[in-house]
């Protein structure tokens, strides 16, 4: 094996890594949104938008990502431009593909959150007087929030990961990076090696980064 040209084409790895990283940060905030609505609707008292976001869920996560970015991406054509030099065409629908993917994992992630605080937080907090709204607000998301920052953490994990999908509509991110100095260079395993190298420093580092914040929300305790 033959390293050398990595640094001939280390702007396509920079690119690449830049790329995915900003993939998977936009995909986990917009996920966060659409997974709190879904989330909040599940857990709300009315059966119609109950069954909407089990729907929704259901279906979301039991389809395959790949399967779900195509059609995003055939759908919708998105008109033809550059912005900072990466062709919004593509990268728009990939991320909302990923996005609509991944509020669904978010919603469970949420809504098992928000359920996992004991009953009796709730009922206490009511017989002092708070509303149910108050009652949410002031006491039971502060808690639920330790159960779901560790979650959401994994899940920006399995974001960086799963972005790489998105290489089959030709958004330039890491996994496309390979492919592309694959066939500049006519040899498959070394930018591939490159590759899984860098997006295991980058999820080893969010992984520690993660593991550091959580210990230190349990001190708080
Ligand atoms: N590999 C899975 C699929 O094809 C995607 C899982 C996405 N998971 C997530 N937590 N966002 O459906």
């Amino acid at each position: 094996m033959e390293f050398g040209f990595v640094k001939d084409y280390s702007q396509y790895f920079i690119n690449g890594t830049i790329s995915t990283v900003v993939i998977a940060v936009l995909t986990v905030l917009l996920g966060v949104i659409i997974g709190t609505l879904l989330a909040l609707m599940k857990i709300s008292k009315g059966r119609i938008p109950r069954i909407i976001a089990s729907a929704y869920i259901e279906f979301i996560r039991g389809t395959p990502l790949l399967v779900q970015i195509s059609l995003v991406y055939y759908s919708v054509s998105f008109p033809k431009f550059v912005f900072l030099g990466i062709e919004m065409n593509r990268f728009i629908p990939g991320v909302i593909a990923m996005a609509i993917n991944s509020g669904a994992y978010v919603a469970e992630i949420i809504r098992a959150g928000i359920q996992a605080v004991d009953k009796g937080q709730m009922e206490a907090s009511r017989s002092l007087g708070f509303n149910g709204l108050q009652s949410m607000r002031y006491i039971v998301l502060p808690q639920a929030v330790r159960n779901i920052l560790p979650a959401l953490g994994n899940e920006f994990v399995v974001v960086i990961k799963e972005s790489s999908v998105l290489s089959v509509i030709g958004i330039v991110e890491l996994m496309r990076s390979a492919d592309i100095i694959k066939a500049a260079i006519y040899k498959p395993f070394e930018p591939l090696i490159v590759v899984a190298v860098i997006y295991f420093v980058l999820t080893f580092t969010l992984t520690r980064v993660l593991g550091f914040a959580e210990r230190r929300m349990k001190t708080g305790d």
